[in-house]
């Protein structure tokens, strides 16, 4: 792959914030670091597309004495646009319960599961991994 160069304009005191995150990251150059940070941009652009293919990671943490608040996870995860590849199950303490629910399918079906999981009462506390590169759904 050709590498081309340009050059690139920025005040004095953006870049040295620039080569403080350099530093902190182990970058060797600044070249490097931008490449990085335009990938990263341009997967994040992708995954703000609703259609894009993704691979999503939903971690919710809950307290299954909430009333009828395991049935609804089941129920929503059932239902799910999204496919449900795996779950994970850790009982955290006498309260607690973390799940990792690994899924699949359409940005905007995963960020839906994500949302309906992390809106039920009694979930404290959800996340969401998503990544690109998933195989189109057939
Ligand atoms: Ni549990």
């Amino acid at each position: 792959m050709a590498l081309e160069r340009f050059g690139v304009s920025m005040d004095a005191e953006l870049l040295g914030a620039f080569d403080r995150l350099i530093g902190q990251r182990g970058f060797e150059n600044r070249s490097e670091a931008l490449r990085d940070l335009v990938r990263q941009a341009l997967v994040a652009a992708a995954w703000a597309e609703d259609d894009a293919a993704v691979i999503g990671a939903v971690t919710i943490i809950y307290d299954h004495h909430q009333r009828q608040l395991v049935d609804e996870l089941l129920d929503i995860q059932h239902d799910a646009d999204a496919e449900i590849v795996c779950t994970t199950h850790v009982h955290l303490d006498h309260h607690h319960c973390m799940e990792v629910i690994v899924c699949r399918g359409a940005a905007k079906d995963v960020r839906g599961l994500a949302a309906r999981l992390a809106g039920l009462r009694g979930v404290k506390h959800s996340g969401l991994t998503m990544s690109g590169g998933a195989a189109p759904l057939p």
